[in-house]
């Protein structure tokens, strides 16, 4: 077993080169497989859960290399199985395989999907996408089977704006008969991402930002492209926050301001400092900082992922600052950590903004009352999630004394080297084998 140990209390200084967003670059993977051509697809990031698509890909019959600058060959020449089942349910990925898949096999069965424990994290809205573009999709043991003769456009409502479905969706209805239209689409940076994909495949794709108006014109052919992924705004925000709770300054290398809007507004908020320049954003700051009002909410609202090591830096904060989750409902289980590590926070199942979200009046404990600054103590934690590890390491950095962290696999998953790039920045965090 793995696990960090991190001696806390020193500020990050220096330069740090954000890599390629592993949420884009995983679906950029799948979308290859719509394809019998060559794709290269750049600035692919090195975290165990490219490795597990990449797994994913050369079972289902795809020719995958990595090369040294992050760029990812990937050729599907012909599919050898559509059908992997067996395959680890380590992330949430192989759902998104089966509209490629049908389309060139006519069926396809993966696996039920892992990835974090953070709600029930159903697929209802996939499942009924599917349905209406003409697949049949079964639940079995471990597993999800679809088959279709053909699939064909249809009109979706998304009863949320969900990334996943969304996804799915544009993955089955590029190379359906007919136009698919989407109302209440996501429109993450990632999704942006996969649509210029796609585009430039060969797909007719067109999304209003504004209305969340998504209509895909389904073509017979997609050719190989050449795509790049967009910087991954978790890293940016990761590194920014480990940059302002330990008081240091730091440059992220590449990170795109655009993508960032309501992370900056929120460090405006609180009184931390940023640059912005063409090559990546400065990010520095003097503790305590000011208290704050957070709400997530999909894109362009403040993100989920973010939420984590965002409340950690609010313990810094003087005052009461509240966060409302309101995409996933149990996405607080880190907060007993970070009360263990002496910070003054609660947790309760009410909305802690004015507004109230779809977790109103049932049991979830989904916001937070943060009092601060506190002074935060080193702890033997355990990482549960990705995001929620990133809260871990964030409050050890900052922490007075020694922490030690297991469960790191979480992280590795959606970080590459992320030990090393944080001792890079002065972090006192080593690996070590137990
Ligand atoms: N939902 C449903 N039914 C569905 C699909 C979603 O009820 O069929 C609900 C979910 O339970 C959740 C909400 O809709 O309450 C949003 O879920 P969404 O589908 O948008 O999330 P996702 O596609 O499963 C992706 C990222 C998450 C990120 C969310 C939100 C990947 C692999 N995962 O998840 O990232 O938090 O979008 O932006 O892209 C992470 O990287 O650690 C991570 C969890």
């Amino acid at each position: 077993m793995e696990t960090f140990t991190i001696h806390g209390g020193r500020p990050l200084r220096g330069e740090v080169a954000v890599r390629g967003s592993k949420n884009a670059a995983t679906k950029m993977m799948i979308a290859s497989l719509l394809t019998d051509e060559p794709c290269v697809i750049e600035n692919i990031p090195f975290s165990a859960d490219t490795d597990i698509t990449r797994e994913l890909c050369e079972k289902i019959g795809s020719t995958v290399s990595f090369d040294d600058a992050h760029t990812c060959h990937i050729r599907t020449a012909a599919v050898k199985t559509s059908q992997v089942p067996e395959l680890s349910r380590k992330n949430r990925i192989p759902i998104l395989a089966l509209g490629p898949l049908m389309h060139r096999k006519g069926f396809a069965e993966v696996p039920v999907l892992g990835g974090c424990p953070i709600g029930h994290r159903p697929i209802n809205f996939h499942i009924d996408a599917l349905n209406k573009m003409g697949a049949t999709v079964r639940r079995r043991e471990g597993s999800y089977y679809a088959e279709a003769h053909a699939l064909y456009g249809a009109d979706i409502e998304l009863p949320y704006p969900s990334v996943g479905a969304t996804e799915n969706i544009l993955l089955t209805a590029v190379r359906a008969r007919g136009t698919t239209v989407v109302h209440n689409a996501a429109i993450e940076p990632e999704i942006l991402n996969l649509v210029e994909m796609l585009r430039e495949m060969g797909g007719e794709i067109s999304l209003s930002e504004e209305t969340r108006h998504l209509e895909i014109r389904g073509v017979e052919r997609l050719r190989g492209v050449t795509a790049r992924v967009i910087p991954d705004r978790n890293e940016i925000v990761s590194f920014a926050v480990a940059a302002l709770g330990t008081q240091g300054d730091i440059f992220v290398a590449g990170a795109h301001a655009g993508h960032l809007t309501t992370f900056l507004r929120a460090l405006t908020e609180i009184g931390a400092s940023y640059e912005i320049t063409s090559a990546g954003i400065r990010f520095f700051g003097t503790k305590p900082y000011r208290a704050s009002h957070i709400e997530t909410g999909p894109h362009p609202a403040f993100m989920t992922d973010w939420q984590q090591p965002f409340c950690v830096l609010l313990t810094q904060s003087s005052g009461v600052s509240t966060l409302h989750e309101t995409v996933y409902e149990d996405r607080l289980a880190y907060i007993k950590d970070l009360q263990r590590m002496g910070a003054d926070m609660s947790v309760s199942d009410e909305c802690v903004s004015s507004s109230s979200c779809r977790f109103q009046n049932q049991t979830f404990n989904h916001s937070v009352r943060i009092h601060g600054p506190t002074i935060l103590k080193g702890a033997e934690i355990t990482m549960t999630d990705l995001r929620a590890g990133m809260a871990h390491i964030v409050a050890a950095l900052i922490a007075e004394g020694e922490s030690v962290i297991s469960g790191i696999g979480h992280v590795d998953r959606g970080y590459e080297k992320i030990d090393e790039r944080l001792r890079s920045l002065g972090a006192d965090i080593e690996r070590v084998e137990r």
